[in-house]
């Protein structure tokens, strides 16, 4: 902080968080007239450099088709049908176009992330990035503050609502008084070592596998990148992973019967993440609402996160307009709620799958032959294989 007073701005909604979920309700605020300012505590290029998600809902890829932020998503995306799920050397496909007449669109959150960036540019709106000791107060009154330094200065945005976007380790969520909010919580034993290959897939769709040695899933990011993850510690250290070692785990834990394997390429690049689920209720207290993962993680078995973040912004925006056109609170009110619906839905279904796909440590035969019955039922009956598909396709988006 330095001694001067900082250059004071007022919008309306102010945006803490320029990942997929600050930078989308940014863009249907921008839609729907609504003015924002968003705040970032990284650079452009980490932002966009960042490797997460891969899979999108219809539901999320038709919201960003009638954003207008379809034009690349269309082009590359690549839309799949189905998915498979692989035990005891076998690849059994759950089809969804069959099923429930839907697919779901395999383009990488980078992706997401480059294309919201560029559209915010396009409107001329504030986006700030390198912002450090973001806070935010103010929001339990009628004067919310986003306090924060860039570019060699202090600023001070005023604004009537913040949208807390600055997922799981923000600083929104915990500046919210404990006494306001609970949290629901499970760890798991277990993380997933992510890579992305430099090798064309093998599969025109994506395989999750349960073996005996644990979970491993083959994915994507274009017609020449694979994207692929293996089940290990939380706390597993990368060193121990050399190339050859990822690609024979890889191949012993993916590989089938029929000689099915990914393809091997150069790794470019390597990281664990750990798994929890993580419900904050309300996602609101007084003029600040949460969205995305400040409010929700989730497994990433389920392919939830992003779509969930998605899903919590397109809910605001609607209310923020409804406040905004018609003074309308009633769906300001029942924004938590709604979301939370749709939260819960998600979380059973990570968890679900995250269960069923998993080897969890000190689990014996028992576990694994009855994960390999419930796996063997939903790849056999129509109504288990379309409750999947319903899931991981994605439920319908309700505002009620
Ligand atoms: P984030 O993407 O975390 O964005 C929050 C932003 O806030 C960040 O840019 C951060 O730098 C910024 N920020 C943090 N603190 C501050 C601060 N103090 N001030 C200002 N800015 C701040 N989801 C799916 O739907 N499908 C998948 O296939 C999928 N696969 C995944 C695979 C992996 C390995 C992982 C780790 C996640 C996966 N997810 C998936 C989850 C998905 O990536 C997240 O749910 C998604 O990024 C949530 O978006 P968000 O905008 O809420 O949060
Ligand atoms: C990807 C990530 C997931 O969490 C998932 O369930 C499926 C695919 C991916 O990164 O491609």
């Amino acid at each position: 902080m330095s001694d001067t007073a900082p250059s004071r701005v007022h919008t309306q909604v102010g945006i803490v968080g320029a990942g997929p979920a600050g930078l989308l309700l940014g863009h249907l605020l921008h839609l729907a007239g609504i003015d924002s300012v968003v705040v970032e505590k990284h650079s452009r290029d980490y932002v966009i450099e960042r490797v997460r998600a891969g899979v999108l809902e219809q539901g999320t890829v038709d919201i960003m088709v009638k954003a207008g932020l379809g034009d690349r998503l269309l082009r590359d995306g690549m839309r799949h049908g189905g998915i498979y799920l692989a035990f005891l050397g076998q690849r059994h496909r759950i089809d969804f176009e069959d099923l429930i007449g839907a697919s779901i669109t395999v383009y990488g959150q980078n992706e997401v992330v480059k294309d919201l960036i560029a559209a915010r540019c396009a409107t001329g709106r504030p986006l700030h990035f390198e912002a450090s000791d973001v806070r935010v107060n103010g929001f339990e009154g009628t004067e919310p503050r986003i306090q924060f330094r860039a570019d060699h200065e202090d600023l001070e945005i005023t604004c009537d609502f913040i949208a807390g976007c600055d997922g799981f380790h923000g600083i929104c969520r915990p500046s919210m008084p404990a006494t306001s909010w609970h949290a629901y919580e499970r760890e798991y034993p277990f993380g997933w070592l992510g890579i992305l290959a430099n090798a064309a897939p093998s599969s025109d769709e994506l395989v999750y596998s349960l073996h005996e040695r644990g979970f491993a899933l083959f994915s994507m990011r274009s017609p020449s990148v694979t994207r692929l993850y293996l089940q290990c510690a939380p706390d597993e250290s990368l060193d121990a992973w050399a190339d050859d070692r990822i690609w024979d785990e890889l191949s012993a834990r993916l590989g089938t019967a029929d000689g099915w394997l990914p393809n091997q390429g150069e790794i470019l690049q390597k990281n664990v993440t750990g798994m929890r689920s993580f419900v904050a209720e309300p996602m609101r207290c007084g003029r600040l609402f949460l969205a995305g993962d400040a409010a929700h993680i989730l497994p990433p078995t389920g392919a939830k996160g992003l779509n969930l973040a998605v899903a919590d912004v397109v809910v605001l925006s609607r209310a923020l307009e409804a406040f905004y056109r018609h003074h309308r609170r009633d769906l300001l009110d029942a924004y938590s709620d709604v979301c939370l619906r749709r939260v819960w839905r998600a979380q059973r279904f990570s968890w679900w799958m995250t269960s069923m796909l998993h080897r969890a440590p000190g689990g014996d035969g028992f576990d694994y032959r009855r994960q390999i019955a419930e796996l063997d039922y939903v790849t056999s009956s129509r109504a288990a294989m379309t409750s999947l598909a319903e899931n991981y396709v994605g439920l319908p988006m309700t505002q009620r």
